[in-house]
């Protein structure tokens, strides 16, 4: 079967595409390279020794989709494509419900007409409400997002489960990430940020590696273990390994289903930096700063769904974030760009 990956030269989607291919799917990808590099599908294809399809354009440009699906068997669709900076997308509402809507809502208007109506969606612990209890679970309140980022995401999986609530041909699966970190185990692929890192894990990667002078912990006054912000860190490999799982999931389950991905352990900022000290011997200034606005102390999911109906669970551990999150950006230490 072929799956379509909208942006999958990206961060997630370039290892997803890379664990899909490894399972022997046909991988076809349409990205418009606003925030990627397409060296990471080179090396995709040279880690696994397979081809895939690459389609540089934008998921908004209706022309483009319909020859996308008219040359390519499609079974699948995992959509990534979007904007993703949450103070960018303060500043830049319109951009960011421009893109993040408007790229749903052709594609699945194209989608729709091709008969093709499977989707797995992007989604983000970012749609649950700040004053629910942890674990969060599938079931928690969401919305009152505090940016427009977490809005298009709630947005979308308003959009998303209303057509398939209308026709019960589609078959949607809403996937909420936690903090994904950490890169494939070979350093050839992984996060490459533009600018200054807003999260914590490339920031302290460009810290190690000498392009920031140091950390600014965000806060040690909340009621965590040691003060500091918690939050489920998750693999980025685990989380390419759930999309696999999902697609099986969805194109044998029509209707609409959300999952939790992230490991069910929180671990505090202070957990990080000491780990990841450790783990890759390596120097890591920091100091403490205010609270970052917007913040919230604590942050972890109940993976028991996804463990139950999608039969995934994440395997790999904080060291093995760690490391490969050293790895990756010690052998490249600008990312793509050097
Ligand atoms: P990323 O920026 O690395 O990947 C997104 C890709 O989409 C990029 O390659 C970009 O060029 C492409 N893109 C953006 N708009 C496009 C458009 N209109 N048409 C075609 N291509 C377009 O981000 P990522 O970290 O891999 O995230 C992937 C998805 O997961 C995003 O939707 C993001 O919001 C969501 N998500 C990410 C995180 C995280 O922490 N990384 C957490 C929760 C959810
Ligand atoms: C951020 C986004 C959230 C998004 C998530 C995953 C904000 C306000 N929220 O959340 O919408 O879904 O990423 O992409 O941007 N920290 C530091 N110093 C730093 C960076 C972070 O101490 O330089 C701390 C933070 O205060 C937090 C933890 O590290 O406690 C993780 O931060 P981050 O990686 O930005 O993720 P989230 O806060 O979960």
């Amino acid at each position: 079967m072929n799956v379509l990956v909208t942006g999958g030269a990206g961060y997630i989607g370039s290892h997803t595409c890379l664990e899909l291919l490894e399972r022997d799917y046909g991988v076809v990808v349409i990205d418009n390279l606003s925030n990627s590099n397409p060296k990471s599908l080179d090396r995709v294809q040279e880690l696994t020794g397979k081809q895939l399809k690459f389609y540089e354009g934008d998921v908004r440009d209706e022309a483009l989709l319909r020859k996308i699906f008219a040359e390519n068997e499609i079974g699948c669709v995992i959509h990534f494509a979007g904007l993703k900076a949450v103070g960018e997308s303060v500043a830049k509402p319109w951009e960011y419900y421009d893109n993040n809507l408007n790229s749903t809502l052709m594609l699945t208007k194209v989608m729709k007409e091709v008969g093709m109506k499977n989707i797995i969606f992007s989604s983000s612990a970012t749609v649950y409400t700040a004053t629910n209890e942890m674990p969060l679970r599938e079931t928690s309140a969401t919305g009152g997002c505090t940016n427009p980022y977490g809005w298009t995401k709630y947005m979308t999986e308003q959009i998303l489960s209303g057509i398939a609530f209308a026709d019960k041909a589609w078959s949607v699966c809403l996937l909420r990430y936690f903090n994904p970190i950490g890169a494939h185990e070979s350093g050839r692929i992984g996060e490459d940020p533009r600018g200054i890192p807003n999260n914590l894990m490339p920031y302290i990667t460009q810290v190690a590696v000498g392009r920031r002078e140091k950390l600014s912990v965000f806060g040690n006054d909340y009621e965590t273990h040691d003060g500091t912000g918690v939050r489920d860190y998750i693999h980025v490999v685990d989380l390419a390994k759930g999309h696999v799982a999902a697609v099986e999931y969805t194109v044998n389950h029509p209707g609409c289903e959300v999952f939790n991905l992230g490991t069910g352990t929180g671990y505090s900022v202070l957990d990080m930096v000491h780990t990841f000290r450790e783990v890759n011997q390596v120097a890591l200034p920091y100091v403490i700063t205010d609270r970052r606005p917007g913040d919230i102390a604590v942050c972890y999911a109940d993976p028991a769904k996804s463990a139950e109906l999608l039969g995934w669970k994440a395997e790999k551990n904080l060291a093995d974030m760690c490391r490969d999150s050293w790895n990756w950006q010690k052998n490249n230490p600008q990312g793509y760009g050097e």
